[in-house]
């Protein structure tokens, strides 16, 4: 089954955004099969973003991620990449819809509290790099026959 790597920023933290982020997920139907509270160093917030390193922002976006506290989670599902991503709205929550997280919980594109893989190749990478194989718990939840069906 598919698995991304979403991470809940350090203003997501710091607003008391946690639970609200979890339940969206959770409701939707997704599994969560990691998750842990760190500090990332600067270091790992450029390896993180290392797709943006010519991006004028990098540098105060690697500060901001290695600021505080992140939630880091593995999200599984059916098609839990691309739809994670629908979930929490476009990067800009100037422009994110309402409904989506962004959209409805952040404002501009610098503080927008919340990141999720873009692809499967990104997803697998990230997954890696936040965390160790055995970190990743995998179980059969009581809900998924009503989730996806039997048969
Ligand atoms: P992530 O899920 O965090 O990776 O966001 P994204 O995939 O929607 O956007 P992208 O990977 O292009 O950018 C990564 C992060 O850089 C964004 O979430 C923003 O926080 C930040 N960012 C992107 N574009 C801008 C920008 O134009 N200005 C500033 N200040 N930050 C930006
Ligand atoms: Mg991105």
């Amino acid at each position: 089954m598919e698995r991304t790597f979403i991470a809940i920023k350090p203003d997501g933290v710091q607003r008391g955004l946690i639970a609200e982020i979890i339940s969206r997920f959770e409701r939707k139907g997704y599994k969560l099969m990691a998750i842990k509270l760190v500090v990332p160093t600067k270091e790992f917030a450029q390896k993180h973003y290392h797709d943006l390193k010519e991006r004028p922002f990098f540098d105060g976006l690697c500060d901001f991620l290695s600021s505080g506290p992140v939630l880091a989670m593995v999200w599984e599902g059916e098609g839990v990449i691309k739809y994670g991503r629908k979930l929490i709205g476009a990067t800009d929550p100037q422009k994110s819809e309402p409904g989506t997280i962004r959209g409805d919980l952040a404002v501009v594109v610098g503080r927008n509290i919340i990141h999720g893989s873009d692809g499967p190749e990104t997803a697998k990478d990230e997954i890696a790099l936040w965390f160790e194989p055995s970190e990743l718990v995998s179980y059969t939840s009581n809900a998924e026959k009503w989730i996806y069906g039997v048969n």
